[in-house]
């Protein structure tokens, strides 16, 4: 197995990111008053930052889950994502707030706006911790964000690369140096996916 060195800096410290979320459900708070919400959680990649966005949050939020999964490299062109997990309660008639960790080529936004959209909620907008607006492929626009970020290859705070890294309470730019055993996964070090 070859060597692989990896190294992850800090981007966007736990501290920043819990002052910005918590600026975040003030906003969320006040435009929403007087209704129910609904926050749908994209996984992974959101799992905590829904999680961290919650405990400030009205206590009247639900809260549900779809999984996506893009069908590779060259589907990506076609934006085609594939749903692993659907909703559990349909969402007609609910004020929903679509939650992603990361908005990158916009594809994957793009889909589930689309998808969720023809089962007709009484509104839906847009949440992201992330813009990464270098990368954007579809025009789409973000209702809340918590950072715009740099072209970096960025894990953590539920963001992960082969699946680790998932858990770090901070944003953090992954470098790698060495020979690395492989750089295929959800993308690569340059930010590529793959
Ligand atoms: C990441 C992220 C977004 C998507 C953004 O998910 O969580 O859902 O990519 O990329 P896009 O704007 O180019 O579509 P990923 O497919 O890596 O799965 P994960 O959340 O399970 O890690």
């Amino acid at each position: 197995m070859a060597e692989s060195r990896e190294k992850v800096s800090v981007l966007i410290s736990q501290a920043e990111l819990e002052k910005r979320i918590k600026e975040l459900a003030q906003e969320i708070n006040r435009d929403y008053e007087g209704k129910d919400l609904l926050l749908i959680g994209v996984l992974k990649g959101s799992f905590m930052f829904l999680a961290d966005l919650l405990r400030y949050l009205d206590p009247k939020t639900a809260v549900d889950f779809m999984g996506t999964s893009s069908y590779g490299a060259s589907t990506q062109s076609s934006g085609e994502v594939r749903i692993t997990k659907d909703l559990e309660h349909s969402p007609a008639g609910r004020h929903v707030l679509l939650v992603e960790d990361i908005v990158d080529t916009g594809l994957t936004l793009r889909y589930l706006v689309d998808t969720l959209r023809a089962r007709q909620p009484a509104s839906l907008k847009i949440c992201a911790l992330l813009d990464k607006p270098a990368r954007r492929r579809v025009r789409i626009g973000l209702d809340y964000y918590g950072f715009i970020i740099p072209n970096a290859f960025v894990v953590g705070y539920g963001l992960d690369y082969q699946e680790r890294y998932r858990g770090l309470p901070y944003v953090g730019v992954l470098e790698e140096t060495g020979e690395a055993e492989s750089t295929a996964g959800r993308k690569d070090a340059s930010g590529s996916k793959e």
